[in-house]
C-alpha cells in the first residue's frame, strides 16, 4: 500500500516543521496536530507559504483521546510520525510527573487511535539519550538500553518498550524507533529554525544568541571531561538531514519491515569547543565564552554509529557542521525575536 496521508504530531515544532517540508517535497500529504505548548502558530503560515499548500491543522493535545480520535475519523491516515513531547532534560528532573504523564499518555493515546483505525505505520521520535552513559562510542542500535540519566530520557526508553511490545503482537504494523543525535541548524531558506522560549537550554541556539549580541557570552559547562579538549562530545546533525531520515523511513515501510530501529546522526563526535570554532569559522563572528562547572546529568561523550541507517535506508547527511552553524545564524539574524 502506498503511504500518502501522514499525521504529524508536534508538526509545528523544530524537528516537526522541517519534516513537514521534506514530506511535502516528496509528495506526502501531512496533517498536523500540535498543542502549541512549545511552538508558534506562525510556523503554519510559514510552511503554507513556503510549500504553497493548505495543511490541515488541529490545535489539540495528544493526551486528549476524544479530540485525537476525531482527527483519525476525519482523515484516512496511512502513517503517523509522533514528535509531540516535552523535551527539556533539566526541566524533566524538576517536573517528573508532568514529563511521565505527557510523554507516555500522548504516545498511548495516539497508539490506541492507531490500533482502532487500523493504521499500519508509526514512526517514533526517540533519542540518543536512551544509551545513557554509553558503554562504547559510537553507539550501536544493538547496544543495551539500561537507564537514562533523567526522566525525559526514561520516557523515551519506556515509549520504545511500549512500541516494541505492540509490535510483538501486531506483526502487520511497521514501527520505527528513530534515535536522534543532537539536531541543530535551520532550513536553508532561513524561514524555519529553532525558536526556544526564554533562555536556551541547548548549545546551538545559545551560541546563535551570543553571535547576534542577545546574550553576552556562552558558558561552556565543564572543561575537565575525559575528552580531547575537556568539553563534552556530541553528534550534531542538521535538522533537515534528520527530517529526511523520516521520509526514508516511510519509504522503507513500503517493504513492510515490521519493527525497525535506526540511529540518525552523522557518526562524528564534535566537542563544545569544536562547535564554537566551527560557528566562528562559518560566520566570521567571535563567540565569547567562559568555562563554568559541569551541568548535572551531562555525559562526557555520545555519538552514533549510523551504518545501519546508511545501508538500510540510504541515509546520508548533506550538511557539514559549518553549514549547520551558517544556517542557524541566518535564521537567528532573520528572527531576532522569534517567529
Ligand atoms: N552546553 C554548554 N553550554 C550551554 C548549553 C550546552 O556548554 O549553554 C553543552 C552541554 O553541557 C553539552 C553540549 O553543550 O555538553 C550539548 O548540550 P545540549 O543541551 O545542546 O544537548 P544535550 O546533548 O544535553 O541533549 C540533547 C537534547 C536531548 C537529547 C540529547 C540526545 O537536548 O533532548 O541531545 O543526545 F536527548
Amino acid at each position: 500500500m502506498k503511504i500518502k496521508k501522514v499525521l504529524v504530531t508536534g508538526g509545528l515544532g523544530y524537528i516537526g516543521s522541517h519534516t513537514i517540508v521534506e514530506l511535502v517535497n516528496k509528495g506526502y500529504e501531512p496533517i498536523i496536530i500540535d498543542n502549541l505548548s512549545n511552538a508558534s502558530i506562525k510556523v503554519l503560515d510559514v510552511l503554507e507559504q513556503m510549500l504553497k499548500i493548505k495543511i490541515p491543522f488541529y490545535q489539540i493535545d495528544c493526551t486528549d483521546s476524544c479530540e485525537v480520535n476525531k482527527v483519525f475519523d476525519e482523515h484516512k491516515i496511512d502513517a503517523v510520525i509522533h514528535f509531540a513531547a516535552l523535551k527539556a532534560v533539566g526541566e524533566s528532573i524538576q517536573k517528573p510527573a508532568e514529563y511521565y504523564y505527557n510523554n507516555l499518555v500522548s504516545t498511548l493515546t495516539i497508539l490506541k487511535a492507531v490500533q482502532a483505525h487500523g493504521v499500519k505505520n508509526f514512526i517514533f521520535s526517540s533519542s540518543a539519550t536512551v544509551y545513557g552513559n554509553p558503554i562504547h562510542v559510537p553507539c550501536l542500535e544493538s547496544d543495551p538500553i539500561v537507564n537514562a540519566t533523567n526522566p525525559y530520557g526514561q520516557t523515551k526508553i519506556i515509549n520504545e518498550r511500549i512500541l516494541t511490545d505492540y509490535s510483538n503482537i501486531h506483526k502487520d504494523t511497521n514501527i520505527a524507533l528513530l534515535r536522534y543525535a543532537n539536531p541543530i541548524g535551520a532550513h536553508s531558506s532561513g524561514k524555519l529554525g529553532e525558536n526556544p522560549n526564554g533562555i536556551p537550554n541547548n548549545l546551538m541556539p545559545y551560541v546563535s544568541q551570543v553571535a547576534v549580541g542577545k546574550r553576552d557570552k556562552l558558558t561552556v559547562f565543564g572543561n575537565d571531561y575525559p575528552t580531547k579538549d575537556g568539553t563534552c562530545i556530541r553528534d550534531y546533525i542538521h535538522v533537515s538531514d534528520l527530517a529526511l531520515g523520516h521520509v526514508l523511513t516511510l519509504e522503507k515501510f513500503e517493504t513492510d519491515p515490521g519493527l525497525v530501529i535506526y540511529n540518525l546522526g552523522t557518526g562524528e563526535g564534535t566537542s563544545v569547543l569544536d562547535l564554537v570554532n566551527a560557528y566562528q569559522k562559518a560566520t566570521g563572528i567571535k563567540i565569547n565564552y567562559t568555562f563554568g562547572p559541569r551541568r548535572d546529568g551531562d555525559i562526557p561523550t555520545n555519538y552514533l554509529d549510523v551504518t545501519k541507517a546508511k545501508n538500510e535506508l540510504g541515509f546520508k547527511c548533506k550538511y557539514s557542521i559549518e553549514d549547520c552553524c551558517k544556517t542557524a545564524y541566518e535564521f537567528q539574524i532573520k528572527h531576532p525575536n522569534g517567529y
